[in-house]
């Protein structure tokens, strides 16, 4: 099959060096901007690829919403299989296009989305048709999970192991999804997809890095415990979906073993049980190859990961956790206290009893829109 590549930046040149390495995949033409066409085997119309009929699919690996979606939506229309590694623009559109491949028979696929050179996604959407996914969790965030190692390590403040994480290319050129805790969601919403044929709406209860300190750091390590930040997604009682991303507060369990930039995820299937993979999230040859999985996979005739009936539907985050937080003294009785581990200074660290996810995350919204910080971390059990 010729494969045509969209972007020749860190995936797609991964994407280009593995399809030449191949056997049964061609490079065709490859899209990138006037600016960077170097060599003769790229151009800068996709025209000339949609209309190419020896190209037989298209691997996207520009990233953003715009042109991306477009891109995908004329690719399958023009009778040609779709690959992406692009989370952003499958989190917006996966289901209509998914839906659009569908009618035309073509491939849609996003492996690389979620976990990077982690099958992670693959392997869910095989599993779902023999067992009920009941639940998923973990780390899907390589950058933030390298912020957080260097801090808590190595005693590094947030910036400057943000820049090192930059300068080691693990880090985007704009790192705001990362630290916001967004990526992680974004990729935990497309799990929810594939699992259950329900995509979460509305994104909420996203909590990221930004409010951890090095204090923060401090008062846990004493605990002798770490933090990493946790995506969550599953199924309630109800047939409702629940997604959120929140940092977590690990005294031990795999979790906390999971250094730099690596991906740990897990699925709790009925049967099967608990299963994680763990690896690679990101970089140019681990995140090739979940895409080069897709395009081997589509020659054997795995054309879709979306069930065929996915809808999205809004989270239902109403589970209880018990909560370790910080913020200032005068608010800590807005919370139910359970135990208070320090409170000097005017700042509070402290123990929440059991409290909704939702109703943790809209508190510290509120305190953060009254100018206040707080740094939060659910404890488990
Ligand atoms: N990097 C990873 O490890 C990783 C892992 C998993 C998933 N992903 C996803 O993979 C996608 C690509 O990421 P990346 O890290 O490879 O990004 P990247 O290094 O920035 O590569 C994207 C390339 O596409 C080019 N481009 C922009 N607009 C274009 C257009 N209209 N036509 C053709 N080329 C265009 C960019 O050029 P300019 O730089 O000049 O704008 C850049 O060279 C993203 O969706 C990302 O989320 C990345």
């Amino acid at each position: 099959m010729k494969v045509s590549v969209l972007g020749y930046g860190t995936v797609g040149k991964g994407v280009c060096d593995m399809i030449e390495r191949t056997p049964g995949l061609e490079l065709g033409p490859v899209l990138v901007l006037h600016s960077e066409r170097s060599e003769s085997f790229m151009i800068t119309d996709i025209d000339e690829i949609l209309k190419d009929s020896t190209v037989g699919a298209v691997v996207e690996a520009i990233g953003g919403e715009s042109p991306a979606g477009s891109f995908a939506e004329r690719t399958l229309k023009a009778g040609k299989h779709f690959v992406t590694s692009n989370k952003a623009m499958v989190a917006d559109r996966g289901i209509e296009l998914s839906a659009l491949a569908r009618s035309t028979g073509k491939a849609f696929l996003f492996s690389a989305a979620c976990g990077g050179g982690i099958p992670f996604l693959h392997n869910l959407s095989v599993a779902r048709k023999s067992d009920d996914i009941l639940s998923m969790s973990g780390i899907l965030n390589g950058t933030t999970n390298y912020v957080l190692d260097m801090m808590q390590s190595k005693g590094v403040p947030l910036d400057t192991a943000l820049s090192q994480a930059r300068r080691l290319g693990y880090a985007e050129a704009d790192p705001s999804a990362d630290i916001s805790g967004l990526d992680s969601y974004r990729k935990i919403i497309l799990a929810c997809a594939v699992a259950y044929g329900i995509q979460p709406e509305g994104y909420k209860d996203i909590e990221g890095i930004a409010g951890f300190t090095q204090q923060d750091a401090e008062v846990i390590s004493r605990r002798g415990a770490e933090v990493r930040l946790i995506a969550s997604g599953g199924l309630n009682g109800d047939g409702s979906v629940y997604a959120f991303v929140e940092p977590r507060v690990f005294f031990d369990g795999m979790e906390r073993a999971v250094r730099k930039n690596f991906n740990s995820v897990s699925y709790t299937g009925r049967n099967s049980g608990l299963i994680t993979y763990s690896g690679q999230g990101a970089g140019r040859y681990p995140t090739a190859s979940a895409v080069l999985r897709d395009l081997t996979g589509i020659e054997e005739g795995t054309l879709y990961m979306l069930p065929a009936e996915c809808v999205r539907r809004p989270a239902v985050n109403d589970m209880e956790e018990r909560y370790l937080v910080r913020c200032e003294a005068s608010q800590k009785d807005r919370f139910i206290t359970e135990e208070v581990w320090s409170e000097e200074g005017g700042t509070a660290v402290f123990v929440t009893g059991p409290m909704e996810v939702s109703r943790m995350h809209s508190l510290a919204a509120e305190l953060r829109n009254s100018g206040q910080g707080i740094f939060f971390a659910s404890l488990g059990d």
